[in-house]
C-alpha cells in the first residue's frame, strides 16, 4: 500500500492544539484541567465537535471515555478496529501537550487518511480516556475501566479529604456511577492500539531526533499513606509530649528517598503530594496524607522497594499505607514497532527506540492480547508536568504523519492471526 501521497496538514493541527490549549489555560502559560472539571468538560465538548466535523460517530461510555468511530466505506463494519487515543486531562498546573498532542495528532492523522482517499478496510476509533493522570485517584482510569481492571471501590475513593471522587464527578455529568462495568469491552473488538505522546523527557530533543519508537512502559505502583498524630496547641504543648503527624511523615519522606536512591538508577520514587491537617500556624499537625509513586522497568527492583516502604510505614506509629494501584510494566508490540520504523524510513525521518518512564493508557492494552504501539515526539528540553511544557509544531506534524502511515500499514499489512490472539496469550510467548 503506497501511502506516500498522504499528507497531514500542519496548520490545521497547530490550530487544534492551540485551541485545545485554551481550555483551562492559566496566566503562567500552563493549564489547570483536572479530569471532569469544568475546563475538561468544555474541552471534551469542543473535541467531540472536531471529531464530528471529521465524520466520526461519537459516543461516551459509562465512565465518560469519549469514543469516536469511523466505519469503513468498503470493508467489514463489525471487524476489530484500529484505535488511537490519549487523554484530555492534565496534572495540576501542567502543560498543554501531555495527552492533548496525542488526541490532536490522532485526529489529524485520520483526517489525512480520509483526504488521501486510501481505503481502510476496518473501523477506526479515536478514544479520549478519562482521568489518565489520576487527578481523582490512581490514574489510567478510563483505559482500565474499559477492560474491567478497576480496583475495588476505586470510583468511590479520592486522593484526599474533601476532594471529589470519580463517582461524584460522573454523577455530575448525568452518569450512574454504579454502572461503571458497562464500559467494559471485549479485547476482540480491537485489532491494535496506537498512542502518540510527547516524550516528557529530554532524549529526543537533545539528540535532534523527531520520533521515538517506544519499546516498553514502566511498571507503576501508587500508594496512599496516612499518618495519624495528635492535634494540640502549638504554644502550650511541651515538645516532649507531642505526637506530631508531620514530623513522623517527614521521617517517612526522607527514609523513603534514601531507600530508593540506594536501589540505583533503575527505579524512581516520589512523594509528590502532602496534606497536613488541620493545617494552621498554631496547631500541632494531627494528620498527614501523602501520595507515593514508585516506578521501574525492573519488577524485582519494584518488589524490593515496595517491601521496604511497607516496612518503613509499619514501623512508624500511627502510619498506614493503602495501595491505590499496582500496574505491571508493558511491552509494545514488536510488529507495530517495525511498522512505525518502516514509516519513518519511507519518509526519511530518523527515529530512536526507547522506554517510557511515564505511564500511558497504551500500557493497559498488551495484557489484553491487543498489540499496542507508541510514537513519541520531542518536547522542548524534556520539560513536562509543568507550565513550561512545549513542542515544535513541525515535530507534531511529523508525528501525526508517521501515525497516519502506521495506521495504514496496520490496516493493510498486519498479521491478523496475531492481532486477534485471545486475552493473556501475549504473556505466554
Ligand atoms: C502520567 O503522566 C504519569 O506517568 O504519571
Ligand atoms: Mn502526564
Ligand atoms: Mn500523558
Amino acid at each position: 500500500m503506497d501511502s506516500s501521497s498522504m499528507k497531514v496538514n500542519e496548520k490545521r493541527l497547530r490550530k487544534d492544539l492551540e485551541d485545545l490549549g485554551k481550555f483551562g489555560e492559566e496566566p503562567g502559560g500552563g493549564i489547570l484541567r483536572l479530569a471532569l472539571s469544568d475546563a475538561d468538560l468544555m474541552a471534551r465538548d469542543w473535541f467531540k465537535g472536531r471529531m464530528r466535523d471529521a465524520g466520526f460517530q461519537v459516543r461516551e461510555d459509562a465512565v465518560a471515555n469519549i469514543i469516536g468511530r469511523l466505519d469503513p466505506v468498503f470493508g467489514e463494519t463489525g471487524a476489530p478496529c484500529i484505535a488511537t487515543g490519549s487523554h484530555m486531562d492534565a496534572v495540576l498546573h501542567g502543560g498543554k501537550f501531555d495527552g492533548a498532542a496525542g488526541l490532536c495528532c490522532s485526529l489529524e492523522a485520520i483526517r489525512a487518511i480520509q483526504e488521501s482517499g486510501l481505503s481502510i478496510p476496518c473501523p477506526l476509533e479515536l478514544i479520549v480516556f478519562t482521568d489518565e493522570e489520576g487527578g481523582h485517584y490512581a490514574g489510567t482510569f478510563g483505559s482500565r475501566a474499559m477492560f474491567g481492571l478497576l480496583v475495588e471501590d476505586e470510583i468511590y475513593k479520592s486522593r484526599g479529604t474533601g476532594r471529589p471522587f470519580l463517582a461524584q464527578s460522573l454523577e455530575r455529568i448525568g452518569k450512574d456511577p454504579a454502572h461503571f462495568g458497562k464500559a467494559v469491552r471485549s479485547p476482540s473488538e480491537f485489532r491494535a492500539f496506537l498512542e502518540l505522546h510527547i516524550e516528557q523527557g529530554p532524549v529526543l530533543d537533545s539528540l535532534g531526533i523527531p520520533v521515538g519508537v517506544v519499546e516498553g512502559i514502566v511498571a507503576i505502583d501508587r500508594h496512599m499513606i496516612e499518618v495519624a498524630g495528635k492535634a494540640g496547641h502549638a504554644g502550650t504543648t511541651p515538645m516532649r509530649l507531642r505526637d506530631d503527624a508531620l514530623v513522623k511523615a517527614a521521617g517517612i519522606v526522607t527514609a523513603f528517598n534514601r531507600t530508593v536512591r540506594c536501589l540505583g538508577a533503575g527505579i524512581m520514587g516520589t512523594i509528590g503530594e502532602m496534606k497536613v491537617y488541620p493545617g494552621a500556624f498554631n496547631i500541632i499537625p494531627g494528620k498527614v496524607e501523602m501520595t507515593l509513586d514508585l516506578r521501574s522497568m525492573r519488577p524485582s527492583l519494584l518488589k524490593t522497594a515496595r517491601k521496604r516502604i511497607k516496612d518503613l510505614v509499619r514501623s512508624t506509629p500511627g502510619a498506614r499505607l493503602e495501595t491505590a494501584l499496582s500496574k505491571n510494566g508493558s511491552r509494545m508490540d514488536r510488529k507495530i514497532m517495525n511498522l512505525i520504523e518502516e514509516s519513518c524510513r519511507q519518509r526519511g525521518i530518523s527515529w530512536k527506540r526507547m522506554g517510557s518512564g511515564a505511564g500511558h493508557d497504551a500500557m493497559t492494552f498488551p495484557a489484553q492480547g491487543i498489540p499496542a504501539g507508541m510514537i513519541f515526539i520531542p518536547c522542548k528540553e524534556g520539560k513536562s508536568h509543568c507550565p513550561e511544557e512545549s513542542i515544535r509544531w513541525k515535530d507534531a506534524a511529523v508525528g501525526a504523519q508517521i501515525l497516519a502511515d502506521t495506521i495504514v500499514r496496520i490496516a493493510h499489512g498486519f498479521d491478523d492471526e496475531k492481532a486477534q490472539r485471545p486475552r493473556g496469550e501475549e504473556r505466554k510467548r
